[in-house]
């Protein structure tokens, strides 16, 4: 996602600039070179040395340092971000920033940089609320400068309320958004995830292995790109991902009546549930007895919900996806075309690493023209960008 970013981390002297720590490690995972600038408070908290050796490059610190502003000064670092992100960003920085003052190495920088700049603030409740601070923030937004809204929590000087630093999976998320090409903006993208499950009685149910991780993070992928994104989803254990509308569904019968009253309103729909074929004739009202001596249960066929979306004389462009455990190629092409969708993607859920319940996929995508792809292994991210790539170019042409 990040890969050959530069980005510049500015951290500020509040008591959550050890939370800066956790961002780092967020954005190096994802590719990105980061840059660290410390105000004189951030290191009363942290100690330079924690971000130099964790981010691999030297740490910013003093605006006068002439041997490292002959090598990458303030100027050169401001030139050289792709995006900026203040971490965390205290009512003083703040402050200085909307008025215009430069007087240390990171202000300067900031002033410096035509790269995006985001502000992840933290700071007591009634610093937060007050209205030379809220004037203060609402300058900088207007000059289009990004904000990731602190929470409400128990704040360290012992207050309760607005002011508690965001999540740093948050603010990586905005990070990855403000990078973002936006090119499925104006899209509507439904994404359907996670399994279903078909009730036996109040008790028991018939399901299978999806965690969800695929649609959730074709999801995740969607809104960065721009798209507005509605996820459909089976029971999973995975947070919902910023900036999605969810809806939770327990078994195929719902998630079909829900697909069906939204299809029309999508351009794009992607389906990555692993949807239960069979469920029970009948649902038991009451749990069935183990001396009741059942040994057998009656089944009836789900519809299928991407079947029905294929038979639309003005139907999205369809994405289906097919887990199989042998003869990949011949099954998933065979799909597409009795589905009638516009692209499939194949993957062989009988390997450890990709499939259900991992962070990793290898895949094979097959088109509607007889064109295919192969995916090889790799994160589930990942491979969301390369289906998303391939749905934004033949839209393109559709
Ligand atoms: O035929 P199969 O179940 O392998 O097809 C998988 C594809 O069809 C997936 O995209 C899945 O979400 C979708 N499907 C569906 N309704 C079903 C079964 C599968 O939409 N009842």
């Amino acid at each position: 996602m990040l890969t050959n970013k530069k980005i510049i981390l500015g951290v500020c002297g509040g008591i959550a600039a050890y939370k800066a720590i956790e961002l780092m490690r967020l954005l190096t995972k994802a590719g990105a070179e980061v840059h660290v600038i410390m105000t004189r408070a951030a290191q009363e908290f942290i100690a330079p040395l924690t971000f130099q050796t964790l981010s691999s490059n030297p740490v910013h610190t003093d605006l006068f340092n002439l041997i490292a502003e002959r090598e990458i000064g303030h100027i050169s670092l401001a030139d050289c971000a792709d995006l900026f992100i203040i971490v965390p960003a205290t009512a003083n920085i703040i402050g200085k920033i909307a008025a215009g003052i430069a007087d240390d190495m990171l202000t300067t920088t900031v002033m410096a940089t035509k790269s995006p700049v985001l502000f992840a603030p933290a700071m007591n409740v009634n610093m937060f609320t007050n209205p030379i601070y809220q004037e203060n923030e609402q300058k900088l937004r207007r000059m289009g400068y990004l904000f990731e809204a602190p929470v409400n929590g128990s704040l360290a000087c012992g207050w309760h309320g607005e002011g508690k630093l965001a999540a740093p999976e948050s603010v990586f998320e905005s990070a990855v958004m403000a990078l973002a090409n936006k090119d499925l903006a104006g899209k509507t993208i439904l994404i359907t995830a996670g399994p279903t499950r078909e009730e036996i009685d109040p008790v028991r149910y018939i399901s299978n292995h999806s965690s969800g991780k695929m649609g959730y993070a074709l999801a995740r992928v969607a809104r960065r790109r721009g798209a507005q994104v509605l996820l459909i989803s089976g029971p999973t254990a995975l947070a919902n991902p910023d900036g999605v509308q969810v809806i939770n569904v327990i078994s195929a019968a719902e998630m079909q009546s829900e697909v069906n009253a939204r299809v029309t309103a999508c351009d794009v729909v992607i389906k990555a549930a692993a949807v239960a074929d069979y469920r029970p004739v009948a649902r038991n009202s009451t749990k069935i007895k183990k001396n009741a001596a059942v040994t057998t249960i009656d089944l009836v066929k789900n519809p299928d919900i991407l079947a029905g979306l294929g038979g639309m004389s003005l139907r999205p462009f369809l994405v289906g996806f097919a887990a199989e455990t042998d003869a990949l190629a011949e099954n998933a092409a065979k799909k597409l075309t009795e589905k009638n969708l516009d692209m499939i993607v194949a993957n062989d859920v009988s390997q450890a690493d990709a499939g259900f319940n991992v962070d990793t996929n290898r895949a094979l995508l097959f088109f509607k023209d007889g064109s295919s792809r192969s995916c090889d292994l790799m994160s589930k991210d990942q491979l969301s960008m390369e289906i998303l790539d391939q749905v934004v170019a033949r839209l393109a042409v559709r």
